[in-house]
């Protein structure tokens, strides 16, 4: 099963991925988490990628699609992924179709979470990361029983660094102008699965399952 995980920052794009990736075995590629990994790491990618991340910009096209590109040849791809926050416009979209041809693969489905902005910025303020397993809380929706602390690993919580309220900002204005014509675009290809994401995160989940049920 291949599928694209669609909706705007804080959409709940990174919590839904981690049930689906377990229910369905396939596997979980984040863009956002590659570049984290790569900026905590100190690699080159990394250095070239927080000076976009941390504006709240879109890393430049061609190191993005490359990194995807590499990522998709792997052995655990071969009988599907779930691509999170990958492709972001369409020029992504255009090359992710062109490489699945040369693979005489295609997607199966586009999930995107409808969520309003209102919620997005609350939910955005209230996040919280585990610093060692990498688990997302919400101090308004999902609290950890102990502050600060993970509720898995007992790693220490924190705020991501493009959660500052500026960088938010810029974040959902490049949604607005880049991705949100994703929708419209995998419409007209006839595999967006439209889902109510204001709702709590297990019957998001729940709604999710169902529609993807016959990809199975
Ligand atoms: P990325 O890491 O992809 O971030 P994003 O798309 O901005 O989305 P988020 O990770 O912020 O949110 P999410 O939808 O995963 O929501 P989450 O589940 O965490 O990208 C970061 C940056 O990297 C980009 O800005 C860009 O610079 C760069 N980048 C990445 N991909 C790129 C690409 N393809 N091209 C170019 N640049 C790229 O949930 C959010 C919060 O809400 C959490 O606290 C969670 O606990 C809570 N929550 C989730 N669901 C619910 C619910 N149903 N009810 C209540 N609370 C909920
Ligand atoms: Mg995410």
């Amino acid at each position: 099963m291949r599928i694209v995980l669609l909706g705007s920052p804080g959409s709940g794009k990174g919590t839904q991925a981690s049930c689906i990736e377990k229910e369905f075995g396939i596997p979980h590629i984040s863009t956002g988490d590659i570049f984290r990994d790569n900026i905590s790491r100190n690699t080159t990618i990394g250095a070239e990628a927080k000076k976009f991340i941390e504006r709240g910009l879109l890393v430049p096209d061609s190191l993005t699609v490359s990194i995807v590109e590499s990522r998709l040849v792997e052995e655990d791809c071969n009988e599907g992924f779930l691509l999170d926050g990958f492709p972001r416009n369409i020029a992504q979209a255009e090359a992710l179709d062109k490489d699945l041809e040369k693979m005489e693969k295609k997607l199966d489905a586009v999930v995107n979470l409808e969520v309003s902005a209102e919620t997005i910025i609350e939910r955005m303020a209230g996040r919280r990361i585990c610093s060692d397993c990498g688990e997302s809380y919400n101090l308004c929706f999902l609290k950890p029983a102990v502050d600060g602390i993970c509720d898995k690993c007992g790693g220490k919580l924190y705020i991501r660094e493009d959660d500052k309220p500026e960088t938010v900002m810029n974040r959902l204005n490049v949604y607005k102008n880049q991705t949100f014509p994703l929708i419209d675009y995998y419409k007209g290809k006839g595999i967006l699965i439209s889902v109510n994401g204001e709702q709590p995160a297990d019957k998001v989940y729940g709604d999710i399952c169902r529609a993807l049920e016959r990809f199975k």
